[in-house]
């Protein structure tokens, strides 16, 4: 049994004393003991270590004492997985010498075997739940297929991912071929994570606002929904799409416990675009961490209001900024911990 099951409650619609908060991308970036560890150890060792992973997973719960730990790894994992050989460039991000253009890129990807290629995530997630002791759940995360596709075809991060959307509407066989490929290796991978620990999986679709509502059900929500279909039961699923408040309606439709809300959405718009069916997750601009802690304490209880307490999960509508100061990002967390209805 977990002994703070505020996140769990959350994600089950029952009612709580106070929502429970965590913030996407927590474990790094901002926290100088991560900055220590990132010094001797590059992205992807740091990822496959998994005395390194489970201790950059605690990290924040130590300082901050979130209601929920995300365990330290990437998106990119995956298509690694899948014979798509992705590195991390220092000041570039994620980069792939070959990027996928064509048929046969498609053709030499493939679906793995789990435990051989991605053994690694499922022993930091055993050590990482061993050093929690059960004090907090733990979220296991992938990219949507859509996000992990542009990165793929694109190479690298972009504004745009022109050349992805190129990819889509001038080979949409071969698209959908690698979407689905992409799909089966996250559903294999997601169903390993929750034998190995964890406590609820989140889909990241940062990219899926990039398209628009007719091309996000087909490239994007489609795969998504297959991912909530296979997985949810098994554990809670919490699919944020970034931008992608148009499909709210569409997405409270689903098998997910919950919908996580970028800041481009009102509270009350995202409550009634899914009709107060489903937990609501977000939404907090993650800039307004700039703003002074006392004026962040405000923001804060004012979401609280505006989602209602109950079915609603405290967080930022996107990651944790690199320049956010210790105390400011303490005063969102205990914002929380303060609030009364
Ligand atoms: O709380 C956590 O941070 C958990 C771990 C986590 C990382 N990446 C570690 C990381 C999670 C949940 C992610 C998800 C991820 N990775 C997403 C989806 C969420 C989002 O932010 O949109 C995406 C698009 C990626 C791909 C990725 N990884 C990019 C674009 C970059 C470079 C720019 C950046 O965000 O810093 C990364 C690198 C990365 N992943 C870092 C961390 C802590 C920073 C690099 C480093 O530590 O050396």
């Amino acid at each position: 049994m977990i002994k703070n099951d505020l996140y769990l409650k959350a994600l089950r619609g029952e009612t709580v004393s106070r929502p429970p908060v965590w913030m996407m991308r927590q474990a790094g970036r901002y926290l100088p003991e991560f900055i220590a560890i990132r010094e001797k150890y590059d992205f992807f060792t740091r990822c496959r270590t998994p005395e390194l992973a489970s201790e950059i997973t605690v990290q924040p719960i130590r300082r901050y004492g979130m209601d929920a730990a995300i365990l330290f790894s990437d998106i990119l994992v995956v298509p690694q997985a899948m014979n798509i050989p992705f590195e991390m460039k220092a000041g570039l991000g994620p980069y792939l010498p070959n990027p996928i253009r064509s048929q046969k890129d498609v053709d030499q990807t493939i679906v793995p075997d789990i435990n051989e290629e991605l053994g690694y995530v499922m022993d930091a997630i055993k050590m990482t739940k061993e050093m929690l002791n059960d004090e907090v759940p733990l979220i296991g995360f992938a990219g949507s297929p859509w996000t992990v596709f542009c990165y793929c075809i694109q190479g690298q991060g972009s504004k745009t991912f022109d050349k992805a959307k190129e990819f889509c509407f001038t080979q949409p066989i071969a698209a959908h071929q690698l979407l689905q490929k992409i799909t089966d290796t996250t559903i294999a991978y997601l169903k390993e994570k929750v034998k190995a620990g964890v406590n609820a999986v989140q889909i990241f679709d940062s990219w899926g606002g990039m398209l628009s509502p007719v091309d996000y059900q087909e490239f994007s929500w489609n795969y998504i929904q297959q991912i909530i279909d296979a997985l949810h039961a098994e554990a809670p699923v919490i699919a944020f799409g970034k931008g992608c408040w148009f499909a709210l309606e569409e997405m409270a439709k689903s098998k997910a416990s919950a919908l996580g809300v970028d800041w481009t959405v009102s509270p009350k718009t995202a409550r009634a675009l899914t009709h107060n069916s489903i937990t609501l997750q977000g939404n907090l601009d993650p800039s307004r961490l700039l703003s002074p802690p006392a004026e962040i304490k405000k923001l804060v209880t004012n979401m609280i209001n505006e989602f209602g307490k109950d079915k609603y999960i405290v967080n930022l509508g996107h990651g944790i900024l690199p320049n956010i100061p210790l105390d400011n990002a303490k005063a969102f967390i205990d914002a929380v911990k303060e609030y009364e209805a």
